[in-house]
């Protein structure tokens, strides 16, 4: 069996990072399951084999190691005590438990309640934007409204939201193979600060208690001890951390995907009403989280390949959301297309906590920015893209957009 060196490929390679598909598309045709020693699992890419893991919590445990790509040799800080439980990182009952507390702030109930909020904001960053010169969509709408939306909703003030990019910046972000010790060292420097900042904010609300996220969380924790301090550390950095980078690159995806496919973005402006499937199918055609992973507690097979408890599956999402077996003409954008069952949020108990929020959103986001930029398209040639350097949660750094005829950009000019 093939490894993914043995292949030539690098999860660093910019390239990569820039267009998965086509790697995906041949490793779903030549070597559906591959070793990947960068990951340290067995990368799946197919849609049935994907979605059989996930739906498998009792063989396939999230308590897995993080995945820490490049540098080993160094410590690297993580926000909470290593070993600290999340819902994303724990299998029942503990899942049960932590996942219980949040849910109910979750529900679609709940959430739309946030809506005028969120088109407020989304109206809000736009009127800032040049009509008539090109504008970078990352940097004015789809970094900007997660940020300000989730640090709302856990109650921490709004203009901390440049911040927060950078702390969350370097929780997510992978230090590369090649990073100085002053990079990892400013890196390190960054995550004490952001805990530091954290643990203020919980400790406010156990002096004087409030009814936002954090606060309900700290009620928990101080009246019925249903999660340690700890855990709660680790579960305001969790959603801190999953309600941004995340949506921040579906918005830009779906921006790129609608300059690419022309005729669906007139679609769109024609008939709004296909928005909420249209959502969907961006999430499907370019969703923002690449893979997840899973500890293996019992031996399966796949094409062969015995794989033994105690290893690790690394399931791309993005690539079983492509698998032609599960969906024709995968690599079209159809905002009209019926989709029921893409992957790009999970599956499962671990199924994504902030979809309903994620997909208002980008509802949200890609309506404002048809009705008021109705010819949207790039400003530079799409091979000009600059990406974060950040194989899993995948998006483009920039994203220079211009109404229409404006003229094209240079593209040193906003490479960045
Ligand atoms: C486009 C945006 C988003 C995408 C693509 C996404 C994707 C995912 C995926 C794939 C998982 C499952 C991981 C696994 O099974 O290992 C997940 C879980 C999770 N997501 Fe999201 N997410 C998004 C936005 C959000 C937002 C806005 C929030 C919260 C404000 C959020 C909170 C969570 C949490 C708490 C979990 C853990 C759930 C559990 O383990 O039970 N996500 N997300």
């Amino acid at each position: 069996m093939p490894t993914l060196q043995d292949l030539g490929v690098d999860l660093f390679d910019p390239a990569i990072i820039a267009r998965p598909h086509p790697f995906y598309a041949r490793l779903r045709e030549e070597a559906p399951i591959v070793y990947s020693e960068q990951l340290r699992g067995w990368m799946l890419t197919r849609y049935d084999d994907v979605r059989h893991v996930l739906r498998d919590s009792e063989r396939y445990s999230s308590m897995r190691d993080p995945v820490l790509l490049g540098r080993r040799d160094v410590m690297l800080e993580q926000v909470a005590p290593p070993g600290t439980l999340t819902m994303l990182g724990a299998d029942r009952p503990d899942h049960t438990r932590l996942r219980k507390l949040l849910a109910m702030d979750f529900t679609p109930k709940r959430i739309v309640r946030m809506q005028p909020r969120i088109d407020a904001v989304t109206r809000e960053l736009l009127a800032d934007v040049s009509r008539d010169k090109p504008f970078d969509v990352a940097e004015s709408l789809a970094v900007p409204l997660p940020v300000r939306i989730i640090a709302e909703l856990l109650g921490i003030a709004p203009d901390m939201y440049r911040q927060f990019k950078l702390w969350s910046d370097a929780a997510t972000e992978p230090v590369r193979p090649d990073a100085t010790d002053a990079q990892v060292g400013e890196r390190n420097a960054r995550i004490v600060e952001f805990r530091s900042f954290l643990k203020n904010e919980i400790d406010q609300r156990h002096r004087a208690p409030t009814n936002d996220f954090i606060g309900r969380l700290v009620a928990a924790h101080d009246d019925e001890e249903r999660l340690t301090d700890d855990e709660l550390l680790a579960a305001v950095n969790l959603l801190l951390l999953a309600g941004n980078e995340t949506t921040t690159n579906l918005i830009s995806n779906a921006v790129l995907a609608l300059t690419r496919f022309p005729d669906q973005a007139r679609r769109l402006r024609e008939d709004p009403s296909l928005m909420d499937n249209a959502v969907d199918e961006f999430l499907r055609y370019d969703g923002s989280v690449q893979f997840t992973t899973r500890r293996l507690l019992a031996d399966d097979e796949f094409y062969g390949q015995r794989v033994s408890a105690g290893e690790s599956v690394v399931v791309v999402l993005a690539s079983a959301n492509r698998d032609p077996r599960a969906f024709e003409s995968p690599d079209e954008l159809d905002v009209g297309r019926r989709i029921s069952r893409h992957l790009a949020f999970g599956d499962w108990i671990h199924v994504c906590l902030g979809q309903f929020l994620a997909r208002m959103e980008t509802h949200a986001a890609i309506t404002a920015l048809l009705e008021v930029f109705p010819n949207l398209e790039l400003a530079v040639d799409e091979d000009d893209l600059v990406y974060r350097a950040n194989f899993n949660l995948r998006g483009p750094k920039h994203l220079p957009v211009v109404a229409g005829e404006a003229r094209r950009l240079e593209p040193g000019l906003v490479a960045g």
